[in-house]
């Protein structure tokens, strides 16, 4: 029982792990996987034979993304003990009490907000930024030199800088306000929201591209150091975090110095008071021994150290009216509840639309039009209502009814047994699943069509222009010309665009298929391993789960979505009107191909002629002169007029080592 248990324990906290760390996704509650991973713990102290050298509690992250860099943490970078209850605070000073023992009674914490961002290592040479990475496993994570240059409060030159070299440690944070902004934003342009601020901030510092990290809402806060810079005097956590003010770090303003387990536990209730008031996110508070020397007596147990403790605050809960419900149809034809809120609110968001999932949960929770709900939102993950609020209106208040046909084209829905959806079965008549596969099929990830977003597409679909992906390449600027507010200018952009999109490759052309489970990264893995349309199509199942990483779920679904007539002839079509289905050989992440460099000032270890050679063996062009045009100005020393107008644009300034950060990148993605 308990080996079963430890093997399906292991697997699916090493599943949820990759996800989030290598895709940004959160499949489950943060309460749900700690809970989860404290079992773990538990079975392994209990069993210590069955313990495996890829059980989670070996290690602390996912694998590095491809196309950065490693970076390696000259002192690793260690995780917290949680504590999810006081009793727990206080055993946690019991412990400490008894291992210094009773001379030293009184000794002082600091309680600090636990900032639930992106852990983050920037490394100091004499005072000068000189590279910075993430966590990783806490012995290498990624190296993101070049988007931690355009965070305005990651210092590049330390003020009264210590000699030597030395390293900060914190958390990358996604300001809210901005979040939201960004979401919206991105739901406009028909781009997916980001799922939380944390995810926001991970997917966006590990951009290839410093351009897109630039002008996003990120501030760092430093909370400890790696390398301690020699003839430090600082001997408290306190006294270093004054030290990394005066350096010109940002330093949380919250955070205390106090002295007894009750004023501890007193900080971390005042803590969670001011949680909601607060611009960026927190999911919890870290407690401290201040002094360093205490520290050192008391050392660490394997992966963390005994004189620090997590307190994660349980997920917020707040209660609101649910107003309305909708049926939204997704693309694979599932039909989605939707609770429609009296905005609240909860967790540091405003929310007042949330998915209910599926027919199950919206018959597990028996809502009615006006009830009042509780809404809760764990760190990670998009809201949830939890139950109704009972009262005596409830009983006589509308009841909100899974519908038994589409909403959107009144076909009867058909259960899908294995997924607990239920579905809209009209795949390619009913409009809301086409409008949403042409949207895919369009969208950046897929064949970036640029322009041609969630309202073209509906003008497009309600003026029966377009049904299937194959109609986008029969559209030409006379058929376009005539839909509502589309001139000429527009109407040839959106042909240049189309135009482009032919080229895209084998890996994108598979995922903008719109295939079941076929996302990115298995879209490319299928690319490359079948290498052609072809094969591709005439791969059996056994063919499909030799390929590293495709289970039996892709496999199926690849080979049902081959074997249906209609899919084959839309991929001859596709083919015949010049959509490219075979593997192109530019590079995914940052393509320098197109890209704009002016090179101005000298760079401390290479000639100007040098760096033009290297970019544009890339495929970069290297023009003389800064216009609207240019995508980046490398500014080495004494750099002059040519830095100021890339200022007054609104460029993207790199240094000599953002430049080689980028060569690299893209020389290593493919
Ligand atoms: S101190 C030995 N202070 O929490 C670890 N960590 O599980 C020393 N974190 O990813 C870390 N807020 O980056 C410290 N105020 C804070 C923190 C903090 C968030 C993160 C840390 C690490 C995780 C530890």
């Amino acid at each position: 029982m308990a080996v079963s248990r430890y093997g399906w324990l292991v697997s699916e906290l090493n599943r949820y792990s990759k996800l989030y760390h290598e895709h940004n996704v959160s499949e489950i509650p943060d309460p749900e996987y700690d809970a989860l991973y404290r079992e773990l713990e538990e079975l392994e102290a209990r069993h210590p034979e069955l313990r495996q050298p890829d059980s989670p509690t070996q290690r602390v992250g996912g694998a590095p993304q491809p196309g950065l860099k490693p970076f390696v943490h000259e002192v690793p970078m260690l995780s917290l003990q949680n504590a999810f209850t006081s009793g727990e605070i206080e055993e946690f000073d019991r412990r400490i009490r008894r291992q210094i023992g009773g001379g030293s009674s009184h000794f002082r914490y600091q309680v600090e907000p636990k900032l639930d961002g992106l852990a983050m290592e920037l490394v100091y040479e004499n005072g000068t930024f000189v590279r910075g990475g993430t966590r990783g496993d806490g012995q290498t994570g990624e190296d993101v030199t070049h988007n931690l240059r355009t965070i305005p409060s990651v210092p590049l030159q330390l003020a009264n800088a210590p000699a030597g070299r030395l390293s900060v440690r914190g958390e990358v944070l996604f300001d809210l306000p901005g979040f939201e902004r960004m979401n919206d934003r991105r739901e406009r342009e028909g781009e997916r929201r980001f799922e939380n601020p944390r995810n926001a901030a991970a997917g966006t510092m590990r951009q290839l591209d410093p351009k897109m990290v630039k002008g996003r809402p990120l501030h760092f806060y430093a909370h400890s150091a790696g390398v301690m810079p020699e003839g430090l005097t600082a001997g408290a956590q306190s006294e270093l975090s004054a030290e990394f003010a005066r350096w010109g770090f940002k330093v949380n303003p919250l955070n205390v110095v106090v002295e007894g387990v009750a004023a501890v536990l007193a900080a971390i209730e005042s803590l969670r008071q001011q949680r909601g008031g607060l611009d960026y996110e927190i999911d919890g508070a870290v407690v401290k021994v201040d002094s360093f020397d205490l520290q050192d007596r008391l050392g660490f147990v394997t992966r963390s150290p005994r004189w620090a403790v997590a307190y994660k605050y349980p997920p917020e809960r707040v209660q609101t009216v649910l107003e309305d419900a909708l049926f939204s149809v997704g693309r694979t034809g599932a039909v989605t509840p939707v609770a429609c809120l009296r905005p609240v609110r909860v967790g540091g968001v405003t929310v007042s639309r949330t998915t209910l999932h599926n027919e199950d949960e919206l018959a597990r929770l028996d809502l009615c039009v006006g009830d009042t709900v509780e809404v809760e939102r764990a760190g990670d993950v998009i809201p949830k209502v939890v139950r109704v609020v009972v009262d005596e209106g409830h009983a006589s208040r509308p009841r909100v009814r899974y519908p038994a046909v589409c909403p959107e084209c009144g076909s009867p829905l058909v259960r899908d047994a294995e997924e607990s959806a239920t579905r809209c079965p009209n795949e390619l008549e009913c409009p809301a699943q086409v409008r949403r596969v042409i949207e895919h099929f369009a969208s950046r990830l897929c064949m970036d069509i640029e322009g041609l977003g969630e309202k073209l597409v509906d003008q497009l679909v309600s003026a029966g222009l377009v049904r299937r992906p194959s109609d986008i390449f029969r559209l030409d600027v006379e058929a376009l010309t005539r839909l509502d507010r589309m001139g000429t200018q527009s109407a040839q952009n959106l042909m240049r665009a189309i135009e482009k999109s032919r080229g895209r490759g084998l890996d994108r052309v598979v995922m903008a298929l719109g295939i079941r489970h076929v996302g990115e990264t298995t879209a490319r893995d299928l690319a490359r391993h079948f290498g052609t349309i072809d094969a591709l199509m005439a791969a059996s199942e056994a063919d499909l789960t030799a390929v590293e990483g495709v289970g039996v779920t892709v496999a199926k679904s690849v080979t049902r979505f081959m074997a249906d007539a209609r899919n084959r002839d839309e991929i001859q079509a596709l083919r015949a009107l010049g959509v490219v289905f075979a593997p192109v050989s530019a590079p995914r992440g940052v393509r320098l191909g197109g890209k704009t460099f002016v090179l101005t000032g000298t760079f401390p270890s290479m000639g100007r002629e040098e760096a033009k050679q290297l970019l544009e063996a890339a495929g970069a062009k290297v023009s003389g002169s800064v216009s609207k045009k240019t995508d980046y100005v490398v500014a080495g020393a004494e750099a002059g007029s040519k830095l100021d107008r890339a200022r007054e644009l609104n460029i993207a300034i790199l240094d000599e080592a953002g430049m080689l950060s980028i060569l690299a990148a893209s020389s290593e993605v493919g």
